[in-house]
């Protein structure tokens, strides 16, 4: 699946080249399942009146995103994919999410959680009967298996939000998970602190990968200058020297929207730290710890990120740089698909899916490391980049425009890379996340570059 514009690697008849349909089937099952596991955990590790409340305003109750993940699979899967008749149609505006801003969907007409939970399953059930039989080819939304993938992804992106409010819930601890394994066989601090990364073309996006969603599409060529880019994200210790050193309080380092959202809303760390009698302790899934110094920054927003690296003398990477440093393997010249190469993600290579429930310490996951050795830009963190969220040349919409297309322009910032908290077929290197840059409660940190030839 390794791929260059201008000779796609896709078969005639649209399939992945090599993949037969029975792994196909194979593979949309196995992603459905994992995803339906996590929302289980994450919907039944709490009471009744904690699925039904607003944690934030920010969030939707638990329960809205439980029946919204079956009704868009009933929408995809069932109806248009399988042609069945409609289950229940007259719930498909409750969880429309363009009718109801996030604030408000407590006040809709809500499935109940143990009707959502038996509305979701039942749609499951169907879907799974349709993906035995479904020939996964003859159109867009059937070659290979798109559509199954297309849902499983927005059920792992939907468990990636139900983390985050249940993050943002006040009480105690309802998930646990073990730690993730110590940086090995050499920490950060034996690492060179940045990667040269030369100049020259590269195939940015892809018209290969089966289940690229729109927005990832199509490949194409970008010449990038040379740059160096951090080796690994920037840890909770080197951000603790910008707010030691006054960050907060030199407007000099921050955009002015910026500035006014810090000043506005008294921000002077990240989200959910706190200073108590000299130590840095941070709110974590319920329990209250000591920031650890070691492990990449997370809960900071774009402009925290971009003040950052404005103070460090640096800047955020650009997008196109990112997936340069990704994708591209100096020695064939091609694009792959993740920094360790072709291969799917495994425990050994990423922090996804929600194994563990925080990032890994900077440095680890020496086998997830690109040609450069660059580190970690899968999993752990997803990493804020200096770009607006734009369409690529020949951009289509696919296959519908509120996935992507409405949200292009200016007022969005393309994330990369993953978190702990996305499921591992909803994070590749073409894989293109975006939000606001205010936004603080999502898994993101970053690293930051420079141009080749700047101090
Ligand atoms: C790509 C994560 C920004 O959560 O708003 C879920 C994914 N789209 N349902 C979001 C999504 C429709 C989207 N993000
Ligand atoms: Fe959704």
């Amino acid at each position: 699946m390794t791929e260059n514009a201008g000779t796609p690697a896709e078969t005639a008849d649209g399939t992945t080249d090599g993949i037969s349909v029975d792994a196909l089937r194979r593979r949309a099952f196995d992603a459905l399942t994992t995803a339906r596991e996590r929302t289980a955990l994450l919907t039944s590790c709490v009471d009744e009146p904690e699925l039904t409340a607003q944690h934030s305003p920010l969030m939707s109750p638990l329960v809205w995103d439980l029946a919204h993940i079956g009704n868009q699979e009933e929408q995809w899967l069932l109806r248009t994919v399988g042609g069945r008749e409609a289950v229940r149609p007259e719930i498909d505006s409750v969880y429309d999410a363009f009718e109801h801003p996030r604030a408000l969907r407590p006040t809709l007409p809500l499935l109940a959680p143990r009707e959502a939970r038996a509305y979701a399953s039942d749609i499951r059930g169907r879907v799974l009967d349709i993906l035995d039989s479904s020939p996964l080819r003859g159109g867009p939304l059937l070659d290979a298996g798109f559509a199954f993938g297309m849902i499983a992804q927005h059920e792992q992106q939907h468990d990636e939000t139900m983390l985050i409010t249940h993050q943002l819930r006040r009480g105690p601890a309802a998930l646990t998970a073990p730690e993730p394994p110590a940086a090995e066989p050499v920490d950060a601090a034996d690492l060179p602190a940045e990667i040269l990364i030369p100049a020259g073309q590269f195939t940015m996006g892809t018209s290969a990968e089966p289940w690229a969603l729109d927005n990832e599409r199509p490949a194409h060529h970008r010449l990038v200058p040379a740059f160096h880019l951090d080796t690994v994200p920037v840890t909770n210790g080197d951000y603790l020297r910008f707010i030691e050193d006054g960050g907060y309080t030199d407007e000099r380092w921050w955009a002015p929207a910026g500035w006014d959202q810090i000043r506005e809303h008294d921000i002077a760390a990240p989200l959910f730290w706190r200073r108590e009698a000299g130590q840095w302790t941070r709110r974590r899934f319920g329990t209250v710890e000591p920031v650890p110094a070691d492990e990449p920054v997370l809960h900071v927003s774009w402009y925290e990120a971009d003040a950052y690296a404005r103070w460090a003398g640096r800047r955020l990477p650009t997008e196109e740089e990112w997936e340069k440093a990704a994708r591209h393997d100096p020695v064939s010249g091609r694009s792959r698909r993740y920094p360790w190469g072709d291969e799917d993600p495994t425990p050994e290579r990423a922090n996804l899916g929600q194994r563990h429930l925080r990032p890994a310490p900077a440095g680890s996951y020496p086998r997830g490391a690109s040609p450069l050795g660059v580190r970690q830009l899968i999993g752990d963190v997803w990493e804020w980049t200096s770009s607006d969220f734009l369409p690529y040349p020949g951009f289509v919409a696919f296959p519908y425009r509120e996935y992507s297309e409405v949200f292009f322009g200016g007022a969005h910032k393309v994330l990369r890379g993953g978190s702990f908290a996305v499921g591992d077929v909803a994070s590749r290197g073409t894989f293109r996340n975006w939000d606001l840059p205010v936004r603080r409660q999502i898994f993101a940190g970053f690293r930051t570059a420079r141009s080749a030839g700047d101090a």
